[in-house]
């Protein structure tokens, strides 16, 4: 029982990537994220054989259903969202005859008890021998409570046969965050938590270590010398849907994203090469450049801009604005864009601007990494307006379009010195003929096999809270009214151009 959920990388298991027999209980199984995530990435991996045959959920919600009605709405929920169709409906006996549901009260400690006692019992029908993952899908606010009663229920188990699953947000900021961590350490070795960024588990996003660490002409240039900027950028087309009460809460753009998805994406492009490729020398390297990260500041002045949508266009459609969406509150001042400017202060970052920005309601869904080099340092063509010398670019695409390209100057086939940008381009679709597998699968997997090198660590999350944390008490300390406005299908507010200085443009997408 040991070994049965050791390290998978150590044992050489790379290749052979199947979890050993494990029951993984859903906290908040009634909500959005396990029909419309969850299960489907489940069945995806089932249907793969990733899964053992013994794999089984257990759905704990408060509402009175079912088993019978659980599995119902789990098909519903795999039939719309799975990235394939469900199949024969032999695969689909198969993996539901491993899903049941638990009614129970998240605050009640005696539902923990009655957990615990169903658990065995599936040990003993299903051959889960005692391994165990908990996976928190609920509002932030039964986290603790959720931990609490594990601890107490005697459910925390050990290194070896249990783990725990934290969705974001986590925490509000860093206090609330290092509150957290207390209390999941107080119950779980840090060895069994894994915290969810869900952009980790996006393959292009992975691809970033590999194109960085598996290549060696670019790290070569990857610094201050040849780098003159980077701009990260996750644009959605979507507005805040439903998730007005969450979104509002959390204080919009700043919590929902660029603490955690656009830091991540900063870490992984700025991070030192670790020594190997394991969780914490990863994770090491991650927090290294997390704290040497600030926001630009000029004096009181903050590098940093806020933005809620107008009503507007998108895609020939007509959208509302963001005090017009469904259960915001009245004058809400969440702010669904940010764009922000962050310096990195070591020895390979020294001097080179790191422009940040998302934003929801903007024309296209596209998230991006670009890093844009310095200039020739010597004009040898003949330069005029027809006639620009352009920066190269290396663009890092992670969604949708997934791939990589470089923009470089090549001359045009006419008589003259005449030339033109031009791009070389690599596209994952076109190469690898496969489809892509979504963040959750990968991300459940690796849980279940105990990886946790694309799970976010205490110190590192915290790393990301201190990062943000001017921003989020110059904007609410109430006397910073610099909250802007932008139409929806619009790039974001004017004022998010002044951010850029010395020539430089937020790239047109
Ligand atoms: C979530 C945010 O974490 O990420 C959402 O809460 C956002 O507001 C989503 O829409 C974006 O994820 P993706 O995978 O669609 O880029």
């Amino acid at each position: 029982m040991t070994t049965a959920l050791s390290n998978p990388l150590r044992e050489g298991l790379r290749l052979e990537r199947t979890s050993k027999p494990l029951i993984l209980t859903i906290f908040g199984a009634s909500g959005d994220l396990t029909a419309r995530k969850l299960m489907p990435a489940l069945y995806e991996l089932s249907r793969d054989r990733r899964l053992p045959a013994e794999f089984t959920v257990v759905g704990f919600a408060r509402r009175p259903w079912s088993t019978e009605e659980f599995r119902e709405r789990m098909k519903e929920g795999v039939s719309q969202f799975a990235r394939g169709k469900i199949g024969s409906p032999q695969l689909w006996e198969n993996f539901v005859r491993g899903i049941y549901y638990f009614e129970g009260d998240l605050e009640d400690q005696q539902s923990y008890v009655q957990l615990a006692d169903f658990l065995n019992k599936l040990d003993g029908e299903r051959g889960t021998r005692g391994n165990r993952a908990f996976y928190l899908s609920t509002a932030p606010s039964y986290f603790k409570p959720i931990i609490e009663n594990l601890g107490q229920a005697g459910l925390s188990g050990d290194v070896h046969n249990t783990r725990i699953v934290i969705e974001k947000p986590f925490g509000r900021d860093l206090t609330t965050a290092q509150g957290l961590n207390g209390v999941v350490q107080n119950v779980f070795r840090e060895k069994q938590v894994y915290r969810i960024d869900h952009y980790l588990g996006k393959e292009t996003v992975q691809n970033l270590l590999v194109f960085r660490f598996a290549n060696a002409i670019f790290e070569p240039i990857w610094n201050h010398n040849y780098v003159d900027h980077v701009q990260i950028t996750v644009a959605e087309t979507v507005g805040v849907e439903n998730r007005a009460p969450y979104y509002d809460e959390a204080g919009g753009a700043l919590r929902d994203m660029v603490q955690n998805h656009l830091m991540q994406l900063l870490a992984l492009t700025a991070m030192e090469p670790p020594a190997a490729f394991e969780a914490d020398t990863v994770r090491d390297e991650k927090v290294k450049v997390l704290r040497a990260t600030s926001l630009a500041r000029t004096g009181a002045l903050y590098h940093a801009v806020r933005g809620q949508y107008t009503g507007g266009w998108i895609a020939g459609e007509p959208v509302p604005a963001y005090q017009s969406e469904p259960r915001v509150v009245s004058q809400a001042q969440t702010a669904s864009y940010i764009a922000a400017k962050f310096w990195i202060q070591n020895w390979r970052w020294e001097g080179v601007p790191f422009y940040l920005r998302t934003g929801k309601r903007l024309p296209k869904r596209v998230s991006e990494i670009a890093l844009q080099f310095r200039k020739v340092p010597h004009q040898l063509f003949p330069s005029n307006s027809s006639n620009q010398i352009n920066p190269n670019v290396l663009v890092l695409r992670i969604q949708p379009d997934e791939g990589i390209s470089l923009r470089f100057e090549a001359k045009r086939p006419v008589a003259d010195v005449s030339m033109r940008s031009v791009n070389m381009d690599f596209r994952y679709g076109n190469t690898f003929e496969v489809a892509t597998p979504e963040a959750y699968e990968r991300l459940l997997l690796d849980c279940l096999l105990g990886d946790q090198t694309l799970f976010t660590r205490a110190d590192e999350v915290e790393a990301a809270w201190r990062v943000v944390m001017p921003i989020i008490e110059h904007w609410e300390n109430g006397s910073a009214q610099d909250l802007t406005f932008y139409e929806a299908g619009s790039w974001g507010p004017s004022a998010a151009s002044k951010l850029m200085e010395s020539g430089r443009q937020w790239r047109r997408l």
